[in-house]
């Protein structure tokens, strides 16, 4: 029985007033739901981990980073490793955001050192994985998907990615108001489960939580989360909103 997760990814949005005011929103309107039927997090900027985090103190949401490096310290200008992470209260960590791959630049190999950097910190990274509109047209997903997964995954060890969370959110229903219909995202989880327990195995593939994400909104959650294999939900635009994020909190919440 996989536990539903619900994410909030801030992306660049917020500031000091805005973020710790949204944490505590999110806080009082989580009061009720019980930390046995959803795990939560909200991934605000850098800046403003350690507030949001302790704006969230008493409360059943943890606070994940966006992104993070794989070198535990040294010159790595602009860098934010594990150990920083956990002394701001951090337990989770975005790994391979599509806007970190195809804005950014970043690779499957640098990713894979992050997933693999996150567990051996103690920070349970999220693996996002998806395609592009272009990819789906062609017929890629599941290539795409097989190679961010494999990769992503690389010489991690079935206890190593125990720890994992996989994302996915096809780049095409990112932030654009097209989400993917519950019946495709659910094609690709199953996929995605399939191939993990082609990599790891039956037992494993059966643990491991795939989130999806791309334009989740209150009024989708419900037929998005009714699909076997979706597990959860990664909230871009919507996390901002107390007022959505709760409601798809409640939603999500309710499967059994
Ligand atoms: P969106 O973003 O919900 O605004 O589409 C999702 C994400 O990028 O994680």
């Amino acid at each position: 029985m996989r536990k539903p997760f619900v994410a909030g990814n801030w992306k660049m949005n917020t500031d000091s007033y805005t973020s710790v005011n949204l944490a505590k929103d999110l806080a009082s309107g989580t009061l009720e739901v019980a930390s046995e039927s959803i795990t939560l997090a909200v991934c605000p900027p850098f800046v403003y981990l350690q507030a949001v985090a302790k704006a969230l103190s008493a409360s059943n949401i943890a606070v994940g980073a966006q992104d993070m490096y794989f070198e535990p310290k040294g010159a790595f200008t602009g860098e934010i490793s594990t150990s920083m992470l956990k002394d701001v209260g951090c337990a989770y960590a975005l790994c391979g955001h599509s806007e970190r791959r195809h804005v950014i630049g970043e690779t499957d190999e640098l990713i894979n050192k992050k997933v693999a950097a996150a567990i051996a910190g103690g920070i349970l990274p999220i693996l996002c994985v998806g395609e592009l509109l272009a990819e789906r047209e062609d017929s890629q997903t599941e290539d795409v998907v097989t190679r961010h997964v494999k990769c992503g995954l690389a010489e991690l060890n079935a206890e190593k990615v125990s720890a994992v969370t996989i994302a996915y959110e096809p780049v095409w229903a990112i932030g654009t108001g097209l989400t993917a219909t519950p019946q495709q995202a659910q094609e690709v989880h199953d996929f995605i489960r399939k191939l993990l327990a082609e990599m790891y195995d039956g037992q494993l593939a059966g643990e491991i939580r795939i989130l999806y994400g791309g334009s989740v909104k209150p009024g989708n959650t419900a037929e998005l989360m009714a699909q076997q294999d979706i597990d959860g939900l990664l909230v871009g635009g919507a996390s901002l909103k107390a007022d959505d994020f709760l409601a798809i909190i409640q939603a999500a919440a309710q499967k059994t």
